[in-house]
């Protein structure tokens, strides 16, 4: 968990590769149904293009598909989902039908001004959507992706509104959520500022004790 920019996604990979966990990225998912072009994927591209949460029924019901179609016993790791207290208890609802349950929730700190920077240098790759930023970690060369040699673009919700309208969004309807699991004693703060290591590193020391 985070605020937009705090390094989810650029964790929750390092994580999925180094404890060989599958990654459930909401923000991907939606994504995903956008370039496909289906029907349902343009009208999610209409709340993510102004910042705004995907409606609830949408969310949870692509969401929860793509966690029970893992089957993976060894569990996985969600990123950007839950993002409302809604969608944590229908979380926690379809996990005990499965007699799972949340067991760990990262939560990752970093100051606004710096998010802000952040998203503004974020860039994507088209095909395999690895993340880059052009100040802390700029690809080798100018706007091709390292891996697949293909054109990077800029997230069209990293725009300045965009981004305004989710920090917004995020303090009144995710910030809640830390009561949620701090109440449940599932909740372990990270400093997400230092390096990408260094959080790594911190994030697996934290599920270690969970
Ligand atoms: P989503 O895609 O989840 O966006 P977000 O929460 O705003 O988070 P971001 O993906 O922007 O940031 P991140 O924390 O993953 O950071 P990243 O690793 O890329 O959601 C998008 C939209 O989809 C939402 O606005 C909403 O419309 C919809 N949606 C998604 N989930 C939903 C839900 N559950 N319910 C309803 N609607 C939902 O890193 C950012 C940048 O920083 C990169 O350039 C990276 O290289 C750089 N960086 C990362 N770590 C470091 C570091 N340690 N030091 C320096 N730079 C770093
Ligand atoms: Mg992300």
């Amino acid at each position: 968990m985070g605020a937009p920019g705090v390094g989810k996604g650029t964790q929750a990979k390092l994580l999925t590769e180094k404890l060989e966990l599958p990654h459930i990225s909401s923000g991907d998912l939606f994504r995903t149904n956008h370039r496909e072009g289906t029907p349902l994927g343009l009208e999610i591209q209409r709340y993510m293009i102004e910042g705004l949460l995907v409606p609830e029924n949408i969310t949870i019901s692509i969401v929860m598909e793509a966690v029970l179609s893992t089957r993976a016993k060894r569990g996985f790791i969600l990123d950007g989902f839950p993002r409302t207290i809604t969608q944590a208890e229908a979380l926690d609802k379809a996990l005990a039908e499965q007699k799972q349950s949340v067991n760990c929730t990262l939560n990752i700190e970093v100051p606004t001004d710096q998010l802000i920077k952040r998203l503004a240098g974020r860039l994507l790759c088209s095909t395999c959507q690895a993340t880059y930023n052009t100040e802390t970690q700029p690809p080798l060369r100018d706007k091709l992706c390292d891996l697949c040699n293909d054109p990077l673009y800029q997230r069209d919700d990293d725009s300045t509104a965009a981004v305004e309208t989710r920090f917004q969004v995020y303090s009144n309807d995710s910030r809640p959520l830390l009561e949620y699991y701090g109440s449940q004693g599932k909740l372990i703060n990270v400093d997400g500022t230092g390096t990408l290591i260094e959080v790594h590193q911190d994030l697996l020391r934290a599920i270690q004790s969970c």
